[in-house]
């Protein structure tokens, strides 16, 4: 009885892909602030969550749940204006050695000039995967939705219905995967101005401070990761998901480690792969 009762749930599980999920919960509940408690505001009880940055500190916060696969998103309002030197991540990460991070950094600019979106991957302790894009909206003005659809098989990058990235599982190539520990989600606003706006030429102008991005709407699905060796999850995008990643790429990729021949004469094995 007790036994049949186990098999029923594993088997729900299984159908849904998903144990535990969390819907646009409070960010108050769901939250920890992990950096200067008087640069962070929770607002509208908990539904949106305030980072600062001024000349006295950056800000962020982590979660309490550490996740083993999953679909994990929030919304974000970036830093209006003058951003320039900021830098606003967004990530997932382990701790400790050999961890494995999955990051969106937000790169600030003058006022009309375009942010630039830069994600990366550190599988077992080793990263040195970075993407770049434009937006093809402006992030400051309004939220817009960034996260990630990770299983065993692949972790898809997304910004709102958009994949922007996909990193296959090429461990059967020797590439480590992340997929043996547990990440939180992270996310912090911080002084880069050494090197996030046009390469560290253009600082941060403190007389436009306190710089705020806003955050509302977490959503976390924490997927059942044997659920995900089916045959349908294999297959990373649908042809329309397909098109629009060929989309991104073409009219707003800006910088991949895989075509950056200087850095990696010979390209890491995951680029012949990836899509
Ligand atoms: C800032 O604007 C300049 C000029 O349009 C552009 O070259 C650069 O990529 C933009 N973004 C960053 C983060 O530097």
């Amino acid at each position: 009885m007790g036994c049949f009762l186990y098999y029923e749930i594993l088997l729900v599980t299984a159908l849904l892909g998903t144990i535990g999920s969390s819907v646009g919960s409070d960010l108050d509940t769901e939250f920890y602030v992990s950096w200067a408690a008087d640069h962070v505001k929770f607002l509208k009880g908990g539904e949106e969550l305030h980072l600062t940055l001024d000349q006295v500190s950056g800000s962020g916060f982590a979660s309490k749940n550490k996740y083993l696969f999953g679909n994990i998103n929030m919304q974000i309002k970036l830093v209006p204006g003058d951003s320039a030197g900021t830098v606003t991540a967004f990530y997932l990460s382990s701790q400790g050695l050999n961890h494995d991070e999955l990051d969106f950094e937000f790169l600030g600019n003058k006022s009309g000039e375009p942010y630039v979106l830069q994600t990366n991957v550190y599988a077992s302790g080793k990263g040195d995967r970075e993407q770049r894009i434009y937006l093809w909206f402006d992030p400051s003005t309004e939220f817009h939705t960034y996260g990630v659809i990770w299983n065993t098989a692949y972790i898809l990058f997304m910004v709102d219905e958009v994949p922007i990235r996909v990193f296959m599982n090429n461990k059967a190539l020797g590439v480590p995967y992340p997929e043996r520990q547990a990440m939180g989600v992270f996310s912090s606003i911080w002084n880069g101005d050494s090197w996030a706006t046009q390469g560290g030429l253009v600082k941060i102008d403190w007389s436009h401070a306190p710089f705020v991005a806003a955050y509302r709407n977490f959503q976390s699905y924490q997927a059942v990761a044997s659920s995900m060796e089916g045959s349908e999850e294999s297959e990373p995008l649908t042809p329309g998901q397909k098109n629009k990643l060929d989309w991104v790429k073409r009219n707003y990729m800006i910088y991949d480690y895989c075509e950056d021949k200087q850095r990696y004469p010979v390209p890491p094995p995951e680029c012949f792969i990836n899509l």
